[in-house]
């Protein structure tokens, strides 16, 4: 029987063992750059099997809040090779989350103050995160454009050379890319984002082009092994809606299986949420399913509102690896905590966004 505790080799990397942290923003990177303390901040959490950086923008037109790291200049890949020499010194593994915020952005973090980019012009009814004067805020995301067909492959390019600098300039153990919680691959996923007439939308296969496009690049530029994709079938966050989610991701899944990743890691439910969204029903064992069907050998990685017992449970059906996100924030030592049963230290909701040392990296161990 599988154990939280277990190690695991998971595509090119061997895990100590099946706890995952899951991608967490904290806007604690001024200028898009990683200090110090976000090198302090990881390593203290590198008893986990896995760890997966915060969402980092993959271009200037991938930032849409402030103060988030980018991989995409070389002050930001010097940051992140701390990070990483950090974590592996603590004998840790760690994979840098890709991001392409897409619409979900402001004209004041955008190159030269422009529109933020988007399937389709359609405003998100959502917040971004902007700190003024330092303080602070969430406001209104921008009205964004619709991305002109001969953009993308730039898109794509962007994805791709992100990861090779993840690996060959930041020391990266592999990378996972974003598909997730209504950002740019979630928008040309989904109907409520995606009203395009060309070849990136209309039918489920045009929707999933792009994010089959960036994930081959992906594949093809560090190996397979070395590549995860976060998905959320359901999520509402962000102001993302599919009109058919099970045979959208039973298509997306199906068509990456064959690729060999080293994962696929699944949002279930709405991210930190209910694990059911009222109206929107999801069957995450048909979708694995799918996956394996198709010839889909990479871990299957679940998240979103486990404890210990669920975790277990999971694990017990089929599950490989369990991502924590909020626990993880509070509890450097999660792992030890797990294992002993011991107490979590509470979040501090307030201390999520911005700031520095307060609720980052002054959360007690249990010694
Ligand atoms: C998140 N989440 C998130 N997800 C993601 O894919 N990239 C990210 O950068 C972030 N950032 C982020 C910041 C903060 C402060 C929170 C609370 C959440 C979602 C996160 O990875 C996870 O899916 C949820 O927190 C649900 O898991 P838990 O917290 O219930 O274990």
């Amino acid at each position: 029987m599988k154990s939280l505790f277990d190690p695991v080799q998971v595509g090119a990397l061997h895990l100590s063992n099946r706890v995952v942290m899951a991608p967490l923003t904290r806007n604690r990177s001024p200028n898009a750059v990683p200090t110090a303390l976000t090198a302090q901040y990881y390593a203290q959490r590198a008893s986990a099997g896995l760890l997966i950086t915060e969402a980092t923008a993959i271009s200037h037109q991938g930032q849409g809040y402030a103060d988030v790291p980018g991989l995409y200049g070389s002050e930001q890949l010097a940051g992140w090779k701390r990070v990483t020499h950090a974590v592996h010194e603590r004998g840790g593994r760690i994979v840098c989350q890709l991001w392409h915020v897409g619409r979900v952005s402001h004209v004041t973090l955008q190159p030269d103050g422009g529109k933020p980019v988007a399937p389709s012009a359609i405003t998100a009814r959502t917040k971004t995160f902007l700190i003024e004067d330092g303080g602070g805020s969430f406001v209104p995301t921008s009205e964004p454009r619709a991305l002109d067909a001969s953009e993308l492959p730039g898109i794509v390019q962007d994805f791709r050379n992100a990861a090779r600098h993840a690996i060959a300039s930041a020391g990266f153990d592999g990378v996972e890319i974003h598909g997730a919680n209504g950002y740019l691959l979630d928008q040309f996923l989904k109907t409520g984002a995606n009203q395009r007439k060309d070849d990136y939308g209309g039918s489920i296969a045009n929707r999933a082009r792009l994010l089959l496009e960036v994930t081959r690049a992906v594949v093809e530029e560090i190996g397979a092994g070395r590549v995860g994709l976060r998905l959320s079938p359901v999520t509402p966050a962000n102001d993302i809606v599919d009109a058919d989610p099970q045979a959208l991701f039973d298509y997306v899944v199906r068509q990456l299986a064959p690729l060999g990743l080293a994962y696929v890691h699944v949002v279930e439910g709405a991210t930190g949420g209910p694990r059911e969204v009222e109206g929107r029903p999801f069957d995450y064992d048909a979708l694995r399913r799918a996956w394996r069907e198709a010839g889909g050998k990479g871990a299957w990685m679940v998240n979103n509102g486990y404890d210990k017992a669920l975790a277990q449970k999971a694990l017990e059906h089929e599950a490989d690896l369990v991502a924590f996100g909020r626990a993880f924030i509070a509890n450097p030592d999660l792992v030890e905590r797990l294992r002993a049963n011991a107490p979590w230290n509470p979040w501090d909701s307030k201390t999520f966004y911005g700031g520095g040392e307060k609720g980052y990296t002054d959360y007690p161990t249990l010694k």
